[in-house]
């Protein structure tokens, strides 16, 4: 399938990063289109296990060329060093590393304004990842961002950014009291990191395009995931960039008609890093077990996820936002030992029965989960497999998320390992 994507369909951390290396040992481009350093997808190979948050991952594999879309937003120096350290473990990804001149920059000054507009809000704050994503989208709609092409002049860099850092400096200083970035240090820097990314710029777009019409295979790798799309998520608790399918074409170049088939990877149950409506969240000890089992602490910020049963209403929801063709449902053994598993299939407000996930957030509020519940299965699943060696509670367990769905569900990750997947023969047919 020359042009495939793959995006989340609940709140990130679905463990796409598993699945686009699995992937992409069939594709000649990996291209992340959308977020920055805030993603940390996690790659494990043998006994090395790689976080990547910015680098697509495709990298581990030879012959695949990653690509950092024109809708990622870069932070030079973050870049740089992953590249440095992705070397000293012995992946050379410089080769096969292309960044789009297009791409806006994250500044220290992004990631200051990040925090003070946090810590203004107070108990309103997002929980961002402090990376400073959405001050820089913010710049980027007003028209003020510098882009990656920016860093390959050091006068016009020098220009740009200084003139950037004077106005962002009186906001840190006058708005927020607080100190103001060093320009000559930023720009220093700033210029340095150009220098080890000036090889791998380009128009990311036009190779694409051409790639495409070619028949190359490309595989677009989402971050973040549905409900934490600007537009489509649980707005003001999303991420400031366009996580569903619509935005892969603004974030790569390539036509939306380029994509021809879209994978959902949806985690067996749901998590959530930062602040904002989880309607499923187990704030007790069944919460406490999935997130130890699951091993939920934030790939980027180490932060301990919030954690909950399976909530097929926002699954449903996503899906459909994206036009999602077959799910790939992961991290099914963290349920195994569980006497009893839910699965949100519904949402009551007010005695009325909601199959359709709220458009306005303080509809949210009274809002209950309508449950379904099942008998629990044993912990074996990391030995099975084929799906018919499943325990009955796994397999039936399966069949109802499809079947709420709406999806089919054709390959199931029951562990971290690359070779711990099994496919459902014959479910992407239905
Ligand atoms: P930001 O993207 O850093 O602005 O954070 C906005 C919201 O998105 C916060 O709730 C973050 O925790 C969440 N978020 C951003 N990136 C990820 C991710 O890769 N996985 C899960 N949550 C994320």
């Amino acid at each position: 399938m020359p042009v495939l994507g793959v995006v989340g369909v609940q709140w990130g951390d679905e463990g796409k990063g598993k699945i686009i290396d699995l992937l992409a040992s069939g594709a000649d481009y990996v291209v992340r289109f959308a977020g920055g350093n805030n993603a940390g997808h996690t790659v494990v190979s043998g006994t090395d296990r790689f976080v990547l948050h910015l680098v697509p991952s495709g990298a581990l594999h030879e012959r695949t060329m990653n690509v950092i879309g024109n809708g990622v937003v870069v932070d030079p120096e973050h870049l740089a060093s992953e590249i440095q350290s992705l070397e000293a473990r012995g992946v050379s990804i410089r080769k096969r590393l292309l960044v789009s001149a297009r791409a806006h920059l994250i500044f220290p000054f992004h990631r200051e304004l990040d925090a003070m507009a946090e810590r203004w809000k107070g108990a309103g704050r997002l929980g961002t990842t402090g990376r400073g994503i959405g001050p820089t989208y913010s710049d980027k709609a007003a028209r003020t961002g510098l882009r990656v092409g920016d860093l390959l002049d050091r006068d016009h860099l020098t220009a740009r950014l200084r003139a950037t850092i004077t106005e962002k400096n009186a906001i840190l200083e006058k708005v927020y009291g607080h100190r103001g970035v060093d320009a000559e240090a930023a720009i220093e820097a700033a210029w340095q990191a150009g220098q080890t990314l000036a090889p791998l710029v380009c128009d990311t777009g036009a190779l694409l395009r051409k790639a495409a019409a070619d028949g190359k295979t490309l595989l677009l790798e989402g971050a973040q995931g549905a409900m934490l799309d600007l537009d489509h998520g649980t707005y003001p608790y999303v991420t400031s960039s366009s996580t569903c399918s619509g935005g892969f074409a603004t974030g790569t170049g390539l036509p939306p008609r380029a994509l021809q088939r879209l994978i959902g990877v949806a985690k067996s149950y749901s998590s959530r890093v930062g602040e904002g409506p989880f309607l499923t969240e187990q704030i007790n000890e069944i919460g406490e077990l999935i997130r130890v089992r699951g091993r939920e602490y934030g790939s980027t910020t180490g932060r301990p996820r919030r954690c909950g049963w399976f909530d097929a209403v926002s699954v449903r929801y996503a899906c459909a936002l994206s036009g999602v063709d077959e799910i790939f449902l992961t991290s099914l053994d963290v349920l195994g030992g569980f006497e009893r598993v839910f699965v949100a299939t519904a949402y009551e407000l007010q005695g009325r029965r909601l199959e359709e996930f709220p458009a306005h957030l303080p509809t949210l509020d009274g809002i209950k989960p309508i449950y379904e519940e099942f008998a629990g299965w044993p912990d074996v699943l990391r030995t099975c497999k084929t799906f018919e060696q499943f325990p009955e509670g796994a397999r039936r367990y399966v069949e109802r998320l499809e079947q709420v769905v709406g999806v089919p569900i054709t390959k199931i990750s029951v562990g971290p390992e690359r070779n711990e997947i099994v496919d459902r023969v014959g479910a992407g047919a239905k």
